[in-house]
C-alpha cells in the first residue's frame, strides 16, 4: 500500500504583506516584555519540520529578517491556520515547549470549557452519551487559547515585532495559496462529516484541488490581531463576532473570551540515556507518558537485548509497556489547576521500575489484571498538527496544536473564517460510571467551566550537556507519545539516521480494546510479521493515521530536520 502521500504544491513567492499596510499602532502601544539577548550562532544555520510548505516559507522569511526559533514558530503557527486548514488554527489550542537561552519553558494554551459547562452536557435524560454533541458545532468547542499563547511567547522571547511575524499568514490569506490534492481529500471528508450539521461547506465548499484558496474575512481578522494584538481576538472586534457566532447555538460568550489566559508551567524534565527530556506537562497526559515509556523500556534491557527492531518480540514488549502507561493514564491524569495530578510519583524511577518488573516477557499480561487505572478511555481522534524549529543561536521551539479532529467541530466562526475546535470531545462525558470492566472511570477529567480536558499532545526536546539535541513531535491523539517514543528509540537504541527512525513502521497499544495492536496502514495484516505477533495471543487492528512526526536532530553543529513522509511536510534550512 501506498506509505507516501506526497501532495502537488506549487511553489509559492515571499509576497508577503507589506509591514507598511498595518497600522504602526500596536507596535507603539505594545513592546515585547523581555527580548531574548543576542547570543553567539553556535549552529551552521536555523531549521524547521514542518507541516506544509507555506509554513516553511513563512519561517525562512522570518529568520531572513532576523528572527528567532519563537519568532519562526510564532508565523509558522498563523500561517497553518490559513493554509492547513485541517489542523493548524487559531480557533482551537496547543502546547509549546521551549528551550531558550539555556533553559527550558512549557506554555500551555489549550482550551477551556466555557464557564457555561455541565459536567453532564453531553448525557440525555437517560444519563447516557448523545452521539456527536461533543464532536460536531456548537456545543463542541472549547474556548480557544491559539492566538493567547503565541502573542505570550512571542512577547517573551521573540526578537521581530509581532506584525511581523503575522505578515506571512495575512499574505495567504489575502491573496490566497495553492490547494494540495491531501487538504481537498480531508476537505471532502469533513463535508460528508459535517452535511447538514454546521456552515462548513459555506467557507470551505469552494477548497478544490489546485485552486488559489482566499480567505478574506480570516485576512482581516488576522489583520486586526497583527495591529490590535491578542487583545482583539479576546476582547475585540474578533471577540464580538465569535460571541455573536455562538448566541443561541453554543456557550461560548464574550465573557470565557475575556476570561481566557494561556499559562506559562514547569515542562515534565527527566534524565534519560545521558538525555535531558523536556516535554509536556499536565493538562497534557503525553509528557509523562513518553518518560514512563523510555525508562521502563530502559528498565527491561535484558528483554530487549537480541530483540530486532518491530519484531514480533519487540510488539510484544512495547505493547506491555504501553498498557502500564495507559493505565496511569486513564486514572490519574488531568488539568493540574483543578486536581493534584501526581507528577512526581509517575515519573519516579524507582515507581517505573516497579511497574516494569511487572512486565511479561513472553505473553501478554492479563488486561484486567494491569491496575490502576482500568478507567474509560476515550476514542480521540487523530488529528492535530506539530511543528519543530531551531535556530542558529541554539534555540528550539517544538510546537503541538489542535482544534482536534480535522477542521474541529466543523463550525466556521461566522464573519470570520476561524474553524472553531471540537475540544470539548477530549473530557470524560462520563466520569464516575462503571466500564466494560466494571471500574470506575476517573474524575480527574471530568468537565467543569474553566478546565482544560486531557490531552496526548507531547512537544519535546532533548538536550545533552545543556544543547538542544532533537527536537520532536507528532499529531496522533493517544498515539502521540507511542509515536515519539518509537522514533526515540530508532534514532538512540537502533542507530537509524533521523529520516529513516521518522519513516520506519509504527504501531500502537493502548490497553483497551485488550491486546490489539493497531497497525500500519501499508504493512500487510496477513504477512509473516503479522501472523508472528497474532501467534503471541494479539489482535491486529488496521488505523489509517500513524502520526505525522516533523523532528529535528543537531549533529555536531548541524541541523537536520525531517518530516514524515506519511504527511505533505517539508523541512527548511537557513543558512
Ligand atoms: N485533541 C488531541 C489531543 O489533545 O491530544
Amino acid at each position: 500500500m501506498k506509505l507516501i502521500e506526497r501532495s502537488k504544491l506549487a511553489a509559492s513567492a515571499f509576497a508577503f504583506v507589506s509591514l507598511a499596510s498595518v497600522s504602526a499602532s500596536f507596535i507603539e502601544s505594545t513592546p515585547a516584555v523581555a527580548k531574548v539577548p543576542q547570543q553567539p550562532a553556535i549552529l551552521t544555520g536555523s531549521a524547521v519540520a514542518v507541516a506544509d510548505k507555506y509554513a516553511a516559507d513563512a519561517a525562512e522569511q522570518v529568520f531572513k529578517e532576523g528572527g528567532n526559533a519563537v519568532d519562526a514558530a510564532v508565523a509558522i503557527a498563523f500561517t497553518l491556520a490559513v493554509t492547513y486548514p485541517e489542523a493548524g488554527n487559531i480557533g482551537g489550542g496547543g502546547f509549546m515547549t521551549l528551550y531558550v537561552n539555556g533553559k527550558p519553558y512549557f506554555i500551555d494554551y489549550r482550551e477551556r470549557a466555557p464557564l457555561a459547562a455541565t459536567r453532564n452536557m453531553y448525557l440525555d435524560d437517560q444519563g447516557n452519551v448523545i452521539a456527536g454533541k461533543s464532536l460536531y458545532g456548537y456545543d463542541a468547542v472549547g474556548v480557544p487559547g491559539t492566538v493567547a499563547g503565541m502573542w505570550e511567547a512571542q512577547r517573551r522571547f521573540g526578537k521581530l515585532k509581532w506584525k511581523q511575524v503575522l505578515a506571512p499568514a495575512i499574505h495567504y490569506a489575502r491573496d490566497g495559496f495553492e490547494v494540495s490534492d491531501q487538504l481537498a481529500q480531508r476537505r471532502d471528508a469533513a463535508s460528508k462529516e459535517f452535511a447538514g450539521k454546521t456552515n462548513f461547506d459555506q467557507y470551505f465548499g469552494g477548497m478544490n484541488e489546485g485552486v488559489n484558496f482566499k480567505q478574506p474575512q480570516l485576512a482581516s481578522v488576522l489583520t486586526r490581531i497583527a495591529n490590535d494584538g491578542a487583545k482583539d481576538f479576546y476582547n475585540g472586534k474578533t471577540a464580538d463576532l465569535i460571541a455573536a457566532s455562538m448566541r443561541g447555538h453554543g456557550l461560548i460568550t464574550k465573557q470565557d473570551l475575556q476570561q481566557y489566559k494561556a499559562v506559562w508551567r514547569q515542562p515534565i524534565e527527566a534524565n534519560w540515556n545521558g538525555y535531558r527530556i523536556i516535554t509536556a506537562p499536565p493538562p497534557s497526559s503525553g509528557g509523562i507518558g513518553l518518560v514512563q515509556l523510555l525508562k521502563m523500556k530502559a528498565d527491561l534491557a535484558p528483554y530487549f537485548k537480541d530483540v530486532s527492531l518491530n519484531s514480533a518480540q519487540y510488539v510484544h514488549l512495547i505493547a506491555e509497556i504501553e498498557k502500564r502507561v495507559f493505565a496511569d493514564r486513564a486514572q490519574y491524569l488531568g488539568d493540574p489547576d483543578f486536581y493534584k495530578v501526581p507528577i512526581a510519583q509517575l515519573t519516579d524511577d524507582a515507581y517505573i521500575a516497579k511497574r516494569a518488573a511487572e512486565v511479561n516477557e513472553n505473553t501478554p499480561s492479563d488486561t484486567k489484571s494491569v491496575q490502576p487505572g482500568l478507567g474509560t478511555l476515550m476514542p480521540e481522534k487523530a488529528e492535530t498538527t506539530h511543528f519543530s524549529v531551531v535556530d542558529k543561536w541554539g534555540n528550539a521551539v517544538s510546537n503541538t496544536y489542535t482544534i482536534n479532529g480535522y477542521f474541529g467541530s466543523g463550525v466556521v466562526a461566522d464573519g470570520t473564517g476561524i474553524v472553531l475546535n471540537d475540544e470539548m470531545d477530549d473530557f470524560s462525558a462520563k466520569p464516575g460510571v462503571p466500564n466494560m470492566f466494571g471500574v470506575v472511570g476517573s474524575d480527574a477529567n471530568a468537565i467543569e467551566p474553566k478546565k482544560r480536558p486531557l490531552s496526548s499532545m507531547t512537544p519535546t526536546i532533548l538536550t545533552k550537556d545543556g544543547k538542544v539535541s532533537l527536537v520532536i513531535g507528532t499529531p496522533g491523539g493517544s498515539r502521540i507519545f507511542t509515536s515519539i517514543f518509537q522514533v526515540v528509540n530508532n534514532i538512540y537504541d537502533f542507530h537509524m539516521p533521523l529520516k529513516d527512525a521518522v519513516a520506519a513502521m509504527r504501531f500502537h497499544h493502548q490497553l483497551l480494546p485488550p491486546n490489539t495492536i493497531f497497525w500500519e496502514p501499508y504493512q500487510p495484516v496477513d504477512g509473516e510479521l503479522a501472523k508472528a505477533i497474532e501467534a503471541k495471543g494479539y489482535v491486529l487492528k488496521g488505523q489509517n493515521f500513524s502520526g505525522d512526526i516533523q523532528a529535528i536532530k543537531i549533529d555536531g553543529d548541524t541541523p537536520l530536520p525531517a518530516a514524515d513522509p506519511r504527511g505533505r511536510g517539508v523541512t527548511r534550512v537557513v543558512q
